[in-house]
């Protein structure tokens, strides 16, 4: 499996109507996970990289419901770019992949589904230390 399919572009569908607009993420159905937990990113601009790092237990996803920015993907060996700017888009992060999110508009607000509590010590922060577990799989 090559990285851009390791890491799906997710496109929710639109159940909105004359009223507006609804997206909604059911966990283990359109994403593949149970959600357990939620944060979001915002005041972010175009100055600061977030993320560097990966995590090993954790899967995401990542929606811009508001604005617009990157995120760079790489496993230490390919590398892509998924740019988030629509509230019915996301990227699926699984396990042991290292991200940067970058380039956030003014008005970003990056949404973000985990499928874990938060725990520190599963983050990989170091990308030497990262190229060295992700080699070793
Ligand atoms: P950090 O991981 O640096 O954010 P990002 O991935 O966007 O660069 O997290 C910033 C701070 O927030 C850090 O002190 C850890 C804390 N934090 C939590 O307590 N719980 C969480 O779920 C997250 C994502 C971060």
């Amino acid at each position: 499996m090559n990285l851009r399919e390791k890491c799906p572009i997710i496109h929710f569908d639109d159940l909105g109507d004359e009223r507006g607009k609804l997206v909604v993420i059911e966990g283990g159905q359109s994403i593949p996970f149970d959600v357990k937990r939620v944060f979001y990113i915002y005041d972010s601009d175009d100055t600061v990289v977030r993320g560097q790092h990966a995590n090993r237990e954790s899967e995401f996803v990542l929606i811009n419901v508001a604005g617009r920015s990157k995120v760079r993907i790489t496993d230490g060996e390919e590398e892509f770019v998924a740019e988030l700017d629509r509230p019915m888009t996301g990227v699926y992060i699984p396990k042991m992949i290292w991200k940067d999110m970058y380039d956030f508009s003014k008005d970003s607000i990056l949404l973000v589904l985990a499928s874990t509590h938060y725990d520190g010590t599963e983050y990989i922060r170091d990308y030497e230390e990262y190229l060295k577990e992700v080699k070793k799989k």
